[in-house]
């Protein structure tokens, strides 16, 4: 059914029935009724790209991710997505697996969709694309990583202050020999994350002998944690713990530790980041950097909806803080 078809079938003008369906108080409560009644006997859906070509807006919102895999941008995105939809928008959700050029290939596809805002965690090490992407006109937040001097909002959780709070608490537990599992550098987080555990080694591990030694792998996954053991255990001396960038690579290490005959916390204790919902399920319970997901999510969409308000906006920053969960899987210290 067109519009025309439900104008002649509610004996009024084409206009009328527009000013219904996008500006219903300037329309008499009889006529509007008899309107609607019209459209629902018609069964008429508004066309949405239809009024995108007049210049409306698409409704939609896009949302780049590193890893729709991991449990941590799912529950980030779930917090997004519930405030943006209690104010009629629906997600368009892209997962780069840490691509920038899977990034770059999305964001120009979201461009052409025209969506009306942008959530971001970026997989490129610049911002120069986000921004310019932003200078097109298009609200965009960046998500899980900090804005720097760009002129952007951001959601971030202090990852330098998450990465020191893991290696603080292996040395505080007497641990001398740990290693740092990390993903690759050119993603903020994991460089965050290996600037504050090797911050807590200059503040407390020196003084008590530690050394901390770094084990470099290409994504954050269960697979690269899980083929990064015999790595971990062939360094002289063996680690007796071991933090690990995200709980994907924990989980991966625990796999890895059990098929090697290694005990855990005994042999080696494992820390994880994110406290994603397995965490607390694994056998042993896995210690792990909580992040607020969902409210990291859902602080970056006010953020959106704040920018996409129009005028006098300032740009800021929502910095959340980790907290370090500590369960079986670090629960002693070394034998
Ligand atoms: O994608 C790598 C990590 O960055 C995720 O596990 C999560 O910690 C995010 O902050």
């Amino acid at each position: 059914m067109t519009i025309r078809e439900v104008a002649d079938l509610a004996h009024v003008s084409l206009g009328t029935v527009s000013n219904v369906l996008n500006n219903p108080s300037v329309v008499a409560p009889s006529t509007r009724e008899r309107v609607r009644e019209a459209i629902r006997e018609a069964g008429f859906v508004r066309s949405t790209a239809a009024q995108q070509l007049r210049g409306g807006r698409s409704r939609t919102i896009g949302v780049v991710v590193l890893d729709i895999a991991n449990p941590f941008f799912t529950e980030m995105v779930r917090g997004a997505e519930h405030v943006l939809r209690d104010h009629g928008y629906v997600l368009m959700l892209c997962s780069t697996e840490e691509s920038p050029e899977q990034e770059r290939r999305y964001m120009r596809i979201l461009e052409e969709h025209r969506v009306d805002g942008l959530l971001i965690t970026p997989a490129e090490q610049d911002l120069d694309r986000v921004v310019e992407f932003a200078g097109h006109g298009i609200p965009t937040v960046l998500i899980d990583r900090e804005r720097g001097a760009q002129g952007l909002c951001s959601a971030t959780v202090d990852d330098v202050r998450g990465g020191e709070l893991a290696a603080r608490h292996l040395m505080e537990l007497g641990h001398r020999e740990i290693a740092f599992l990390n993903g690759p550098v050119t993603i903020r987080q994991c460089a965050d994350r290996r600037k504050g555990a090797r911050r807590a080694m200059r503040s407390l591990g020196q003084r008590a002998g530690a050394t901390l030694v770094e084990v470099g792998v290409a994504s954050t996954t269960v697979e690269h944690g899980e083929a990064a053991v015999p790595e971990l255990l062939a360094l002289d001396p063996p680690p007796t713990g071991v933090i690990c960038a995200n709980d994907l690579l924990a989980l991966g290490v625990l796999r890895g530790l059990a098929a090697a005959g290694r005990s855990v916390p005994g042999d080696v204790a494992v820390v994880g980041y994110d406290d994603v919902t397995f965490a607390s399920m694994l056998s042993p319970a896995l210690t792990s950097v909580r992040q607020p997901k969902y409210e990291l999510g859902a602080a970056a969409a006010e953020l959106l909806l704040e920018e996409t308000g129009g005028s006098g906006h300032e740009h800021r920053d929502v910095r959340f803080e980790p907290e370090l969960v500590v369960r079986a899987s670090s629960g002693s210290g070394p034998r």
